[in-house]
């Protein structure tokens, strides 16, 4: 039956404010205007971002891509899954493609949908995602990002009894179905830490899954060379021994890299048995931000940033040791998720004496000052 004129003009029009108001309940909002990462802050993970280029541009041109691909039935659903430990990325680099898109994002957080009240974690989870396919409807692509997915339906969930974990599962299937057979430009994404607890279900229902990791030694490099360079932005004189020393170590790194894979006839992982770092103890008697920094993920190099700032600030000058002690003194998050195979790489740290700095002094053996 056709519309009367009267319940036109009471569709609701999702204004920023109203968005703010309605999806505020489940989660942060964010408008392109608002957000400030972009995607090439993000270093490394080429083809992540290869792929969800293609992702993003068939998420703005939804109308026209499902109707090409109607009679196919292949429209592929478009929710994306990204799992690894915390710190490396995931959320940023989905933050910079919706800025990049210009499309909304909201981010919620699905600790806050899980309640220990019988049948309320199911209202919600049908909630967000209902509001958010409405307002795709209405004004077009629109993301809504699960951080912490593992938190519905796992032991991890505050839900205590099992059959109100399996009723939200199977609540949150049902609904990225629906949304997904009546074609609403909302895109899913989902983000764990636990990728292990979460539900073989959930898993599955995401077209596409991206792991996340800690930097590899090249990555460590870039990441660490781009901070420094934001801190000579901000006016901040950097001494030169940080750069010179880490192409120094870079260069040395990388040659045990080679003549390992030459010895062995095969690639070696630097976070595999420890192997690689031993043969490099051997090689070389000084220890440099490559080493120190495994086991970091790119936000704990930021946050060592951040640290040594709080000196250069004042003496307007960034220095090796101030640097070095600063990410010392963050440390690296392997160790909070107890990744052996990393901590074995980097267990010797401690024991190293000499290192890369101007003067060739010792770093201080105690907790690194600020
Ligand atoms: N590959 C990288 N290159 C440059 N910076 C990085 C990289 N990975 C992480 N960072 C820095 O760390 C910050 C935090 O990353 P982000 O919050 O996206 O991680 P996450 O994987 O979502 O973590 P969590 O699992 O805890 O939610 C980024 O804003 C960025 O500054
Ligand atoms: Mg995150």
């Amino acid at each position: 039956m056709p519309k009367s004129n009267d319940e036109k003009e009471d569709k609701l029009i999702y204004t920023d404010d109203i968005i703010k108001e309605r999806i505020g309940k489940y989660g942060a909002i964010y408008f392109p205007s608002d957000i400030k990462e972009s995607i090439d802050d993000i270093l490394g993970n080429e083809i992540k971002k290869e792929i969800l280029d293609d992702f993003f541009k068939a998420l703005k041109k939804y109308n026209e891509f499902t109707e090409n691909l109607k009679n196919t039935k292949l429209a592929p659903n478009l929710t994306v899954l990204l799992y690894g430990p915390p710190g490396t990325g995931k959320t940023s680099l989905t933050r910079g493609f919706a800025k990049k898109f210009n499309i909304p994002i909201c981010v919620v957080e699905s600790d806050r949908l899980v309640s220990p009240l019988l049948g309320d974690t199911i209202k919600n989870i049908r909630g967000v995602v209902e509001l958010a396919a409405e307002i795709s409807k209405d004004r077009g692509a629109f993301v809504l990002f699960f951080d912490e997915i593992d938190a519905i339906g796992s032991e991890r969930s505050n839900i205590h009894e099992v059959g109100e974990i399996k009723r939200a599962v199977i609540s949150f299937l049902q609904v990225i179905d629906r949304i997904n057979y009546e074609g609403v430009p909302l895109a899913i994404f989902g983000a764990t830490n636990h990728q292990h607890q979460l539900d073989s279900a959930i898993w599955r229902r995401f077209t596409f899954h991206f792991k996340f990791d800690f930097p590899d030694f090249h990555l460590r490099k870039k990441i660490i060379e781009s901070f420094i360079s934001k801190v000579k932005n901000a006016k901040i004189g950097v001494d030169d021994s940080i750069n010179s020393n880490l192409a120094i170590e870079y260069k040395e790194v990388q040659k045990v890299s080679k003549e390992l894979q030459a010895k062995l006839g095969r690639f070696v992982s630097e976070f595999e048995n420890g192997l690689f770092w031993q043969e490099y103890r051997k090689k070389s008697k000084s220890t440099g931000l490559l080493e120190l920094t495994i086991g970091y993920s790119g936000s704990d190099i930021e946050r060592g940033t951040r640290v040594a700032l709080l000196k250069s600030i004042n003496t307007g000058l960034l220095t090796y040791d101030n640097f070095y002690n600063s990410l010392k003194l963050v440390g690296g998050t392997a160790i909070h998720v107890e990744r052996q195979d990393i901590l074995s790489a980097s267990k010797q740290i401690p024991n190293r004496s000499k290192t890369y700095t101007k003067n060739n002094r010792k770093l201080p053996s105690g907790p690194p000052e600020i």
